[in-house]
């Protein structure tokens, strides 16, 4: 495949310090740089500085955190700030993913002003996107998506883009073991860059895809341009098949 690719791994609340540490050394035996492939690790927020130190040495490995808080400090109980996440090690950091958003409640609102907090502090933001179940099936995905990319261009001038990755993931393909087709996520991906490109970004834009990818079918997804990358959760948790996945792509 010729185009740079993304391999994203969302570890979520699995790994603390030591076990990411042992992760790293096992992946670090498994695996070695590859041209135009970028590796981003988002460890738990304790095993942020763990995984930074254990990954030093590698120059294609990115690590990220989960969350952050878009203040620089306060009285916020059991957040972290950017910089602090920075401090730690991390160089970007997931935004709006849709376990925040239906979990935790976070609002288009919300993301919008985390991803210009990130960008402040000079984090890459990886904004996640996508529609529900009942979304899909009302044929809103559509106007979903739109929505979700307008909250954020309505706070960031039109060249962030060139530094925000997104990620496509449909919530009812999430640890569900279902995935879109290849051809549901390009379309929903050439619907992405059509509105970047109307917002007035000329640049190509890096769009992950997420949800169920596993190392059965990472490669029909990467078989569409349109895809520059995934975001995996389950099938990123075990070194030994995250290094296989991203082998395989
Ligand atoms: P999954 O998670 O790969 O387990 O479906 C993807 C994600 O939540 O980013």
């Amino acid at each position: 495949m010729s185009r740079p690719l993304l391999y994203a791994a969302n570890w979520k609340m699995h790994h603390g310090p030591a076990a990411a540490r042992a992760y790293a050394a096992r992946f670090l035996e498994l695996t070695s740089p590859a041209p135009g492939r970028d590796l981003w690790f988002f460890p738990p927020a304790v095993s942020i500085a763990a995984t930074a130190d254990a990954f030093a040495r590698r120059s294609d490995i990115r690590v990220g955190a989960q969350h952050t808080h878009w203040e620089s400090k306060g009285a916020f109980t059991g957040e972290i700030s950017n910089g602090m996440a920075a401090e730690a090690g991390a160089s970007a950091v997931l935004i709006g993913h849709s376990e925040r958003r239906h979990l935790f409640g976070e609002t288009d609102e919300q993301v919008a002003k985390l991803t210009v907090s990130a960008l402040a502090a000079g984090l890459i933001p990886l904004v996640c996107l996508g529609e529900t179940l009942s979304e899909r099936e009302g044929g809103r995905t559509e106007g979903v998506v739109l929505r979700q990319i307008e909250a954020v261009a309505a706070r960031v001038p039109v060249e962030a883009w060139r530094t925000i990755v997104i990620a496509y993931e449909p919530v009812w393909a999430i640890g569900t073991g279902r995935n879109a087709t290849p051809d549901d996520a390009a379309q929903v991906h050439r619907l992405i860059r059509g509105e970047l490109l109307r917002l007035g970004m000329q640049a190509r834009v890096r769009i992950l895809y997420g949800g169920s990818v596993n190392q059965g079918n990472v490669l029909a997804l990467l078989a569409q341009e349109e895809l520059d990358g995934v975001l995996v959760g389950g099938a990123s948790v075990d070194p030994d098949g995250w290094a296989e996945l991203v082998g395989v792509g």
